[in-house]
């Protein structure tokens, strides 16, 4: 373990002071350490994130920052490595994983791959060929390529951090040199992250170089640009109603916000983050069974600032190793924190609760308006979450907070979304296929296309559960499909009939159509829910393909890839 020189700008107590908490530390907690002393001095300290000199054309070392996405996180990631890598002398281009093949990608020297986790481990929808192409038989050999891996994820997901796993193996196994340990980040990325990408670039900075570029830490980088998860933007609710009627088994709700002066510019397709409060019944219920009932500091902490329902496989081991409550090792599945304390039974420390919990993560809402129609608001559509799981009724964090216990208003960011945009071409078709709240970012799509006067056709694929209780904004539709906005919708009400039917069956009947606007140029969209739906639409579209085309599967596959690589296939699933 390398430790504090005694030239270290400390005092000698100090210096081993510091030396005795390095050499007891633990990876992960020195990566967060390394993120959390990088960012306060970027948030503290004027002087702490120089630029560096201008390192001349001749001497920059090629790096790709090859990153995998679906929602955003993994891409901003690579643009704030590009930056750090620029200011260090490297010729950084960033790269989408849609965007290379695998010759491409053999022919590389220094890469950065940053690829996050979906569904139950899979890659982001636009780095499925890639993943695919990697994994073959045939993928190329990789002896060039100097190499390291940023894995994105969520520790709640028992897959975690499963791509960017698969990847720094493969990766490795094609002959490819690994110069940094792979970082598997949960959803509190930004500090870890951070730090890794400084770490990594000074590792993989050709060597015979002057040391004389600033590790450079972004944290500002976003405060020009608006309000962030960190320091969030507080957004007056200027109308709240709930859209689903009284006798509906759902629950979903209007949202306006007044986001004058935020510096929010979002776009039709982007969502808004809200840093959500837990509720403040569950955080006493959780102090309660912890022992520590009446900490009123930490109930404060329980409420705005950590999780106190999401529970890991990791923190149930954790807990075991306080206590000695030792279940098995899938015990935590659709339980939470609470249970667990319960079960345990165990009196624990401030401390000790504090340890074991993890940030409150924020919710993303897909934004529901134009503001070309609607000014400075931003208007969103949130299904409140209630269910129950081991014999006990559970409330969703954000969409509680959101539809029931808001305060007038609501800590809120922007959630740019490149990869959801209307058309650039405002005369191409537009098909949106958005069941439940999937059809929010429709809703500012219509105004956007009725704003500007976009003479592309559009046509929507709306499904919920009852035609009387669910057909969210229906009088829009209708005042769009009666003034020539909206040329066709086609609705599938699950719940209306003996046989359930959903927009994939709906889609189905509309095959011959669908087929034609897609050979006319469509773009299609789809939205909402990722396991019970954007599956089964994506199977109908290549039995759609198939059907239409007269071809086999492996045809229609090919042709939905091309029209997803032309950007017309394009998906915002969660
Ligand atoms: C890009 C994006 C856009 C989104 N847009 C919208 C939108 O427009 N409108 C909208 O309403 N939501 C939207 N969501 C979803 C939203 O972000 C939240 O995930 C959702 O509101 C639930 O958050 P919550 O805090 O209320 O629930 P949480 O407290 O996060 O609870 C959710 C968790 O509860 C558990 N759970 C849920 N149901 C069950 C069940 N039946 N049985 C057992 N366990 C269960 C699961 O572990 C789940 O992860 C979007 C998500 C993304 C990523
Ligand atoms: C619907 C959904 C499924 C997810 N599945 C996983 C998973 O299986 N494993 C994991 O580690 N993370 C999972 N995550 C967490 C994401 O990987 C995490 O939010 C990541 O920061 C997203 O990065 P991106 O914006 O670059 O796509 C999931 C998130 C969502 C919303």
């Amino acid at each position: 373990m390398p430790v504090l020189p005694k030239t270290a700008p400390f005092a000698e107590d100090q210096i081993a002071a510091l030396n005795s908490v390095m050499a007891a530390s633990t990876h992960d907690q020195r990566t967060w350490l390394a993120g959390f002393l990088a960012g306060f001095a970027a948030a503290n300290d004027s002087t702490a994130a120089q630029p560096a000199a201008a390192v001349s054309p001749a001497r920059r070392a090629p790096l790709t920052i090859l990153f995998g996405t679906e929602s955003g996180n993994a891409e901003a990631l690579a643009a704030q490595a590009r930056k750090a890598a620029t200011k260090l002398g490297f010729a950084p281009k960033v790269l989408d994983m849609a965007d290379i093949d695998m010759a491409q990608l053999a022919a590389l020297e220094n890469v950065l791959v940053i690829a996050s986790t979906w569904g139950e481990g899979d890659p982001p929808q636009r780095a499925v060929d890639f993943q695919e192409a990697l994994m073959a038989d045939d993928a190329p050999r990789l002896e060039k390529l100097r190499y390291a891996v940023l894995a994105l994820g969520d520790r709640a997901y028992a897959q975690f951090c499963e791509v960017g796993k698969r990847f720094d193996e493969r990766f490795a196994a094609l002959g490819a040199t690994r110069v940094a340990d792979r970082i598997d980040c949960d959803l509190d990325f930004e500090a870890p992250a951070s730090a890794w990408i400084d770490s990594t670039l000074a590792v993989l900075k050709p060597t015979g170089e002057e040391d004389h570029a600033v590790i450079h830490v972004d944290f500002a980088r976003t405060a020009a640009e608006g309000p962030t998860r960190a320091k969030p933007f507080a957004a007056e609710v200027t109308e709240h109603a709930r859209l689903t009627g009284s006798r509906s088994s759902s629950d979903t709700h209007h949202i306006e916000l007044n986001i004058e002066g935020s510096g929010i510019a979002y776009e039709p397709g982007d969502a808004l983050g809200i840093v959500p409060t837990n509720d403040p019944a569950l955080a006493d219920e959780v102090l309660a069974a912890a022992g520590l009932a009446g900490n009123t500091a930490l109930r404060v902490a329980l409420i705005e600032r950590l999780d106190i329902t999401t529970l890991t496989s990791r923190q149930v081991e954790d807990f075991g190793k306080l206590t000695g409550f030792t279940p098995d090792p899938d015990w935590a599945m659709g339980r939470q924190i609470i249970d667990l304390l319960e079960a345990g039974a165990s009196t624990l420390t401030a401390d000790q609760l504090t340890s074991l919990l993890r940030p409150l993560p924020p919710r993303y809402y897909s934004i529901a308006s134009s503001r070309k129609a609607v000014g400075e608001e931003a208007h969103l559509l949130v299904a409140a979450l209630r269910y129950k799981s081991h014999g006990r009724a559970r409330q969703g964090v954000a969409s509680i907070d959101m539809t029931v216990r808001h305060r007038g208003s609501m800590n809120v960011f922007l959630r740019a979304n490149q990869h959801f945009r209307l058309p650039s071409d405002p005369a191409r078709p537009v098909i949106m296929v958005g069941p439940g709240t999937g059809v929010a970012p429709f809703r500012g799509f219509m105004q956007e296309r009725e704003a500007t006067g976009a003479t592309g056709k559009n046509w929507l694929f709306f499904g919920h559960r009852n035609y009387m209780h669910d057909f969210l904004y229906q009088l829009e539709w209708q005042d769009w499909l009666a003034n020539g906005t909206l040329n066709r919708m086609d609705v599938a009400f699950s719940r209306d009939q003996p046989e359930k039917r959903y927009v994939q069956d709906v889609m189905w009947e509309q095959r011959r159509d669908l087929a034609g606007w897609l050979r006319d140029g469509a773009a299609l969209y789809v939205c909402g829910d990722m396991n019970a739906m954007a599956k089964d639409v994506h199977a109908v579209l290549l039995r759609i393909l198939a059907d239409q085309g007269n071809h086999d599967e492996a045809d229609a596959k090919a042709e939905l890839d091309a029209i997803r690589r032309d950007g017309r296939y394009l998906r915002d699933v969660y």
